[in-house]
């Protein structure tokens, strides 16, 4: 992992091995962003450069310059801000600038990130950014290849330390605020890893075991409670019972918890963590399959966040709910037409066994709300719907309390993680009526991201403020990368669930 460090040296002294600078957008051209504090030969040097290699400044752009005379670094990586020119930069503009920057780097060890900072949650933006740009996941590659062709692993060496250059490096907030970064940008990771380990190696349990090794080499106290198949059983679990039933890898409902003294309030995070979606018997195409092994994001992103609000001592108790299955087609698999009992005695009629998430997400709920929290989010990649209403790289956020709901979008935008507020109209309650049970699982096609809300919504107890936030886009970049975030797992979500969690500290 990369170390994060900040530093009040002037940037052109930096011993690193790259230096990144700030360009903006500037006429037809760019120029270097204001407040690098070069030497003006050097700065001199960089306009020329900038003017030679064609640059425009704009995010996404970024320029090598060898041998910039003056400054020590013996590398120049200028990073695109865009129309920033004037005034304070966008965090999520530095974010990205960052990120792209320590991206394009190869086989280099050392960093310094000079770009427009004016206070310590912009350098954090900046380390932030710089740390989850560095980012790579290994993969299982018995041996690194000598051609230049890569497949889905990375096997370019990440840089080992990041410093952010900022004229107060020695400022308390500013240390606090560093470390807060290092931390969130560790969190994405293991939640990043999480999602790209392969569905064969990735499982309920395997998942299980990394979330106690992680808590087991956790600086905090964080505990770990495990219910496996023959608990979930017993206790009347039958959503994930059912869902899990089809796989010869039993499911399992993960409890992990940061519970500080005195802590200002509680807050239980539940997490859809299907290791790997193939539909059931309802099975799915081989296209829509490929990439499912991403369908534990929700619960990557929760175990994340327990551990990272963990580390920064947040004031506030935090509980994560795995809820961890293999949706696979056997002989032993769910039917459609199966009635089950979920662990609040509500009876749910199967009627698709691609609509799983919804099940293991019932009993998740149902689980944290026995514990009274003062709120509770979950967090999956619950629907396809959501992509065509949203996009990939924004996420639905649904709920039973508008304000509440705000509060999570707002968490969201402070943490650079794109989300809209989605209403659950009552209306469409009627589409999950069953003749033969309490509830149908799945509704007609179109809305089907708030059906699936409203499904959840029922598992939920009236009167404690419950948001869903549904990640089946942002989660997995099936695409190139841009900006901090890699091709794979993103890590979405954790930004946001811990912007949260502070925010109930007061
Ligand atoms: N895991 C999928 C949703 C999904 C799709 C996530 C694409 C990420 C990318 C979920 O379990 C699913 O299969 N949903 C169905 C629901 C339907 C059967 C009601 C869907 O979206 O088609
Ligand atoms: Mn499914
Ligand atoms: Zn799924």
């Amino acid at each position: 992992m990369t170390t994060v460090n900040v530093s009040d040296r002037p940037a052109h002294d930096l011993k690193a091995d790259v230096l990144v600078l700030g360009t903006v957008t500037s006429g037809s051209g760019a120029e270097l962003a204001p407040g690098h504090g070069l030497p003006k030969a050097s700065a001199g040097h960089l306009e020329t450069a900038l003017k030679t290699l064609g640059g425009k400044g704009k995010p996404e752009e970024v320029l090598k310059v060898p041998a910039v005379p003056g400054v020590t670094a013996p590398l120049v990586v200028l990073t695109g801000l865009g129309s920033a020119a004037d005034g304070a930069v966008d965090h999520e503009v530095l974010r990205r600038a960052a990120g792209s920057a320590v991206r394009a780097l190869t086989g280099v060890a050392t960093v310094g990130v000079a770009l427009p900072t004016e206070d310590a949650s912009s350098m954090a933006a900046v380390a932030e950014g710089a740390a989850l740009g560095a980012y790579r996941y290994a993969g299982q590659r018995a041996s690194r290849p000598t051609s230049g062709k890569r497949g889905r692993g990375d096997d370019r060496e990440a840089p080992s330390t990041v410093t952010v250059v900022v004229e107060k490096g020695r400022d308390k907030a500013v240390k606090a605020a560093a470390r807060r970064a290092a931390v969130l940008a560790e969190a994405k990771a293991y939640a990043r890893d999480l999602v790209n380990t392969p569905p064969n190696l990735l499982y309920p349990q395997s998942f299980t075991d990394s979330v106690r090794e992680r808590a087991a080499a956790s600086s905090a106290k964080v505990t770990v409670t495990v219910l496996d198949e023959k608990a979930l059983a017993k206790g009347g679990f039958g959503g994930i019972v059912g869902v899990g039933q089809g796989s010869s890898r039993p499911p399992r409902i993960v409890t992990v918890s940061w519970s500080p003294s005195r802590a200002k309030a509680s807050l239980a995070l539940v997490g859809k963590g299907i290791t790997f979606d193939s539909g059931g018997l309802c099975i799915k195409p081989p296209a829509s399959m490929l990439t499912m092994k991403s369908d534990m994001a929700g619960a990557a992103a929760v175990a994340a966040t327990v551990f990272a609000a963990a580390e920064l001592g947040v004031p506030v108790a935090v509980t994560g709910y795995l809820c961890l299955a293999e949706n696979m087609p056997s002989g032993t698999a769910q039917r459609p037409g199966d009635v089950v009992t979920m662990r609040n005695g509500t009876t749910v009629e199967i009627i698709d066994t691609d609509a799983e998430g919804r099940m293991v997400l019932g009993d998740g709920l149902c689980l944290a709300a026995e514990a009274k929290p003062d709120a509770v989010v979950d967090i999956a990649t619950l629907t396809g719907a959501q992509m065509v209403a949203l996009g990939a790289r924004v996420a639905g956020v649904m709920g039973n309390d508008d304000g509440f709901r705000q509060r999570v979008c707002d968490a969201a935008g402070s943490a650079g993680e794109a989300a809209w507020p989605m209403p659950l109209p009552t209306d469409l309650r009627a589409q999950l009526d069953s003749t033969v049970a309490d509830l149908a699982h799945k509704g007609e096609r179109w809305g089907g991201m708030l059906t699936a809300g409203l499904f959840l919504k029922e598992f939920v107890p009236e009167g404690t403020p419950w948001a869903h936030y549904d990640i089946a886009g942002p989660s997995f970049n099936e695409g190139s990368p841009w900006g901090y975030t890699p091709q794979g797992g993103t890590g979405f979500g954790v930004g946001t669930l811990l912007a949260l969690a502070e925010g109930f500290a007061g």
